[in-house]
């Protein structure tokens, strides 16, 4: 098995099947070694992960600073890079991670601004991952949404999966979409207010691999017939126009009643946090997969940080 051929992890199409597959494979091996003989507890000893949080967080800087420790690393963070760090005064990205390179061995870094992981990465050499650039991707909330997916369904395809909410800025259904491709029989049904649609960057890649979608802008004529629901939230920091988000909030609800329409083995997901776009009383529904799809985060994040820093390895862990 070729060792993992990825520098960094900065947008979901450097991943094609194999290494999705190498992923899955390395994040089941490290699941099941957190309940078994836990012999990767040292595996990333001596290792320092950098955690730079220009945004909130709360799943993907804990779950990645939980991988780090479970696998005998440590951690050194700011979790509010814009104002506990030298950004505060006016240091440039650019030598912020210059020096964050003589300081740690993979740096993990959410932004505001799309783009932003892409320039670091530039200057790096030590990996940067990608944990949310603004509304440009987050790929490593896709790769744990697939894995949770395949889970589901014992693999994935001739899927039917439906995409609800702010689909223009969320950052997670545009990484999403780009990892469906790689998987044959895909279909998309785009759910949203028309002042939040998918944008054209994403439909055109969905047509080049051949990938059927539709928009749709009725919530009820979807739930019983397609085997996903993936609810996002309308995300408020992200519109320009405060009208525009006025209209969009609040639209679609994922109600018990809806749930209980689903096909009986489809599933609920949400990269969280979520507003009202799921009443909790849907969490109990047995299609309720989204505290699941969280958790995931932890082990795909593991088999990432174990994937970029023990190249010399030359494969997956078995
Ligand atoms: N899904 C996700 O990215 O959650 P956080 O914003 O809490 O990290």
């Amino acid at each position: 098995m070729a060792a993992f051929p990825l520098a960094h992890v900065i947008e979901s199409q450097q991943f094609d099947r194999d290494l999705l597959d190498l992923v899955f494979q390395t994040a089941d091996t490290l699941k099941a070694d957190l309940s078994g003989p836990r012999r990767f507890s040292k595996a990333l000893n001596g290792k320092i992960m950098a955690s730079l949080f220009y945004e909130p967080s709360t799943r993907t800087r804990f779950s990645f600073e939980s991988a780090m420790l479970r696998l005998g690393g440590t951690v050194i963070t700011t979790e509010n890079a814009r104002e506990f760090s030298s950004a505060a005064k006016g240091e440039s990205l650019a030598d912020s991670t210059r020096i964050m390179n003589g300081y740690a061995d993979v740096i993990v870094m959410r932004h505001n601004e799309a783009g932003s992981a892409a320039r670091a990465a530039e200057i790096s050499g030590i990996p940067v991952i990608n944990a949310g650039d603004g509304a440009g991707q987050h790929p490593t909330q896709a790769l744990l949404d697939m894995y949770t997916i395949a889970d589901a369904f014992s693999g994935i395809t001739g899927l039917k999966i439906a995409m609800v909410g702010d689909l223009r800025y969320g950052r997670t259904v545009r990484s999403l979409s780009y990892l469906l491709t790689k998987y044959e029989d895909t279909e998309i049904i785009f759910v949203s207010p028309p002042v939040c649609k998918m944008e054209g960057d994403i439909k055109a890649y969905l047509d080049k691999y051949n990938v059927p979608w539709h928009e749709e802008t009725d919530l009820d004529s979807i739930v019983p017939e397609v085997d996903c629901i993936y609810m996002t939230r309308i995300q408020k920091e992200r519109f320009h126009d405060p009208e525009d988000y006025r209209i969009a909030a609040g639209k679609y609800i994922l109600t018990q009643e809806r749930a209980n329409r689903m096909k009986p083995e489809a599933i609920i997901m949400h990269p969280l946090p979520r507003v009202d776009e799921i009443p909790k009383s849907v969490d109990d529904n047995p299609r309720a997969r989204y505290f699941e799809q969280a958790q995931n985060g932890l082990y795909i994040r593991m088999a990432l940080l174990y994937l970029l820093l023990n190249k010399d390895d030359g494969g997956p862990v078995r």
